[in-house]
């Protein structure tokens, strides 16, 4: 099994002889085996929005399925990521020194040069080498899929990734095209390589920066003189704005392609599934998929209505819920997609936890 300092040989296929081991035989397997997750205690609910804007409780409800959202008054991103890392570090079994890496998918760091290393610190994970990866509401699938990559090739066993997001930061609470959507938390999960096969069954990963306009909080800055001859440009952050009806039309059409691209790579139909978790931005949304990929509804997790569209968190904090609540079992059958801005979009099919132990 090739591990740190190993060295691996590329075989192709075609002159691949007897006792020499193929390329997908040398590889680790990765088992994600643990979650957990963190929420903050102020919570928003739809009437208390129909105090900000001018909306109601009947429109947020029956448009997208969410009835609260949880914001954050005082946690920051890092405080909220290294609550969710911790209980996924415990629930695996193992201390945050166990750790090599740790991946944080934000869109709302702390620091724009990245939240993860301060996150590695409160924790402890003092050998774990941290780093940021931004892909909106896409975040977690995406950062999964990488720690995937790391496990597989040998360089590194055990992974921390979390996604975290305080998109309450960045609303603008005067409009109510947005502002009813969203929420903040965090949840997490640890990867470990595997020597009994890989439970990772497919991903994929996609991204279409000509439907970049539809989902922005861009950048907006003023020209400045610096000197007598130089100029820069400096400004900040703006709010969130979106176009919901294209980002809407977009996610159910290409959910559903991806999805149905994954479970052909992993040789499996739509029935062998067990949950189908989505990134919770709309429950409309999340039926919609459902039903193009004839997955009952029951087999759809959501916790849209108690948290909103938490961006990378919720996917595991959805996955940490139902783990929790053991819904999610050993051994079943999970598909997972997020999508968003960019636009990007992915999905990850996986098998939950040892299947030996
Ligand atoms: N309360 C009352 N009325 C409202 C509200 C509100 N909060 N928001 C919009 N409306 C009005 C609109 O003004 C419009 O009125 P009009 O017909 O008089 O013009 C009407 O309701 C319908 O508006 P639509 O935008 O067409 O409403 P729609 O049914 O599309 O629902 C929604 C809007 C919920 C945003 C939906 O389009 C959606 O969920 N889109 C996808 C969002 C998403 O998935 N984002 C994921 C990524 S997030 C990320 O990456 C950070």
């Amino acid at each position: 099994m090739p591990n740190r300092g190993s060295i691996i040989l590329f075989i192709a296929d075609g002159v691949q002889g007897k006792g020499v081991k193929s390329l997908a035989q040398l590889q680790t397997g990765v088992t994600v085996i643990s979650s957990g997750s963190a929420t903050c205690p102020q919570i928003l609910d739809n009437n208390d929005l129909s105090r900000i804007v001018d909306t109601s409780d009947e429109w947020i409800r029956t448009r997208t399925g969410i009835t609260r959202r949880h914001i954050s008054a005082s946690q920051s991103l890092c405080d909220l990521a290294t609550a969710a890392g911790e209980k996924a570090i415990a629930n695996a079994g193992l201390t945050p020194p166990d750790i090599d890496m740790i991946i944080l998918a934000t869109s709302t760091p702390d620091d724009l040069f990245g939240t993860a290393p301060k996150v590695q610190a409160s924790l402890g994970a003092e050998r774990a080498v941290a780093f940021d990866l931004t892909a909106a509401c896409s975040g977690f699938v995406f950062a999964l899929n990488t720690a995937c990559q790391y496990i597989r090739t040998g360089v590194y066993r055990r992974i921390l990734v979390i996604g975290a997001d305080c998109l309450s930061r960045w609303v603008d609470w005067s409009d109510r095209s947005t502002c009813v959507l969203f929420g903040d938390g965090a949840g997490a999960v640890v990867c470990q390589a595997s020597d009994e096969g890989d439970n990772i069954l497919g991903f994929e990963m996609c991204s279409d920066g000509r439907l970049n306009h539809c989902l922005n909080l861009p950048f907006v800055g003023q020209e400045k003189k610096i000197g007598s001859r130089h100029r820069v440009i400096q400004g900040g952050y703006t709010k969130i704005t979106m176009n919901g009806r294209e980002v809407y039309r977009f996610a159910v059409s290409k959910v559903p392609e991806v999805l149905e691209k994954v479970l052909y790579k992993a040789d499996l139909t739509p029935e062998k599934i067990d949950w189908l978790i989505l990134h919770q931005a709309n429950q409309r949304i999340l039926e919609a998929v459902a039903e193009r990929l004839n997955i009952p509804k029951w087999k759809l997790i959501a916790n849209l209505n108690e948290y909103g569209n938490t961006s990378a968190a919720s996917i595991p904090l959805a996955l940490d819920e139902a783990v929790a609540k053991g819904q999610i079992r050993q051994g079943h059958l999970i598909a997972i997609a997020g999508f968003g801005a960019g636009l990007t979009w992915g999905a990850t099919i996986f098998r939950w936890g040892h299947l030996s132990s």
